[in-house]
């Protein structure tokens, strides 16, 4: 059984510890304050993430789940593949519609889930070898900037990136993120990319700024990250949540805006900060997408859009692809 699971962990023993030095070290000292989203994802942060998946207004991870659950078997029959690629598959829950419709067929032979977790990536790995007998599990551990090259070759394979993931990325990033993912594909590999859509604002507005305030509790928790890792004292009520529609950039800009000129220690990396009435950080973006804007940006990296699917509101889209 235990030749069944393989996970290789690249990520040095100081790793989060160094990025996120250097992360709030680059990013709050420069004249636009702003944070990297993953340092959201401490175990509070990743619940509260959880929880925003089941709000009313967050609609992305039901649209998506639905057009998985319709495509799923379209996804195994097309792309005809063995191996299973997730980047960034934390618990690999809508992972299962695919493994399930590739079992269906007796294609399925591998499932390599790929994060940056290597916790969340074995307990993931461990379950569903239970549930999928004879699978076998090649785990890599890694950053997606990275460690992308490090995801085994061999077998037909679809790679997936769902989640609404990809709008974490701002333009350039996304160019060199997707570049790296089809570097490591071969001729007929296959990408199932899910994106969220541009839509009316208001819609947009409240998926991030939830009456119960949940996104606003999870936009804050990165303050308390900062202070249990770097010995901070950022007060959470000096601050309030904002959440814009950015309509020349076509995405959410999540933001946290002191309500009071404020000093910040950040005892580990001996930094004062300093907080203006009114002055705002960026936390996070979450881009929105246009069908043809998601074709031109993965023709650009030699993917030819062999599928585009949408939920019946339109609000979602999850596209296929092929390297050429
Ligand atoms: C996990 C990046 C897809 O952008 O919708 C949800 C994160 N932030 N609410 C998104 C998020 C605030 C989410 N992604």
């Amino acid at each position: 059984m235990t030749d069944a699971l393989r996970i290789d962990n690249h990520l040095d023993a100081d790793y989060f510890e160094r990025t996120l030095r250097s992360d709030v070290l680059n990013g709050l000292t420069a004249e636009f304050k702003e944070l990297p989203p993953k340092w959201f994802y401490d175990d509070l942060g990743s619940e509260l993430f959880d929880e925003i998946t089941r709000l009313e207004e967050y609609y992305p991870t039901e649209a998506e789940r639905s057009i998985l659950r319709a495509r799923a078997a379209d996804v195994a029959r097309l792309s005809e593949a063995d191996t299973l690629v997730e980047l960034g598959s934390g618990t690999a829950d809508k992972t299962r519609v695919l493994l399930d419709a590739m079992t269906a067929t007796g294609q399925l032979r591998r499932f390599v889930p790929f994060d940056v977790s290597e916790g969340i990536l074995r307990s993931s790995s461990e379950q569903l070898l239970d549930e999928y007998p004879g699978l076998q599990i090649h785990g890599v551990v890694g950053d997606f900037e990275e460690h992308l090259d490090q995801i085994p070759t061999g077998g037909r394979r679809v790679t997936a990136l769902l989640g609404g993931t990809v709008g974490n990325f701002g333009p350039r990033e996304r160019k060199g993120l997707l570049t790296d993912i089809a570097r490591g594909m071969q001729s007929g590999d296959m990408f199932l990319l899910g994106t969220d859509l541009v839509k009316e604002e208001g819609r947009l507005v409240a998926a991030y700024d939830d009456a119960r305030g949940i996104t606003a509790a999870f936009n804050k928790n990165v303050l308390r990250v900062l202070n249990r890792r770097l010995g901070g004292d950022f007060d959470l009520d000096g601050f309030e949540h904002v959440a814009r529609f950015d309509h020349d950039d076509e995405w959410m800009d999540l933001r946290l805006r002191s309500l009071r000129d404020q000093d910040v220690h950040l005892t580990e990396l001996d930094l004062d900060l300093h907080f203006a009435a009114g002055e705002e950080m960026r936390t996070e973006i979450s881009a929105k997408f246009r069908r043809s804007g998601v074709e031109a940006e993965l023709a650009a990296v030699g993917l030819d859009l062999i599928e585009w699917w949408t939920d019946e509101r339109g609000d979602y889209a999850l596209s296929l692809s092929r390297v050429r």
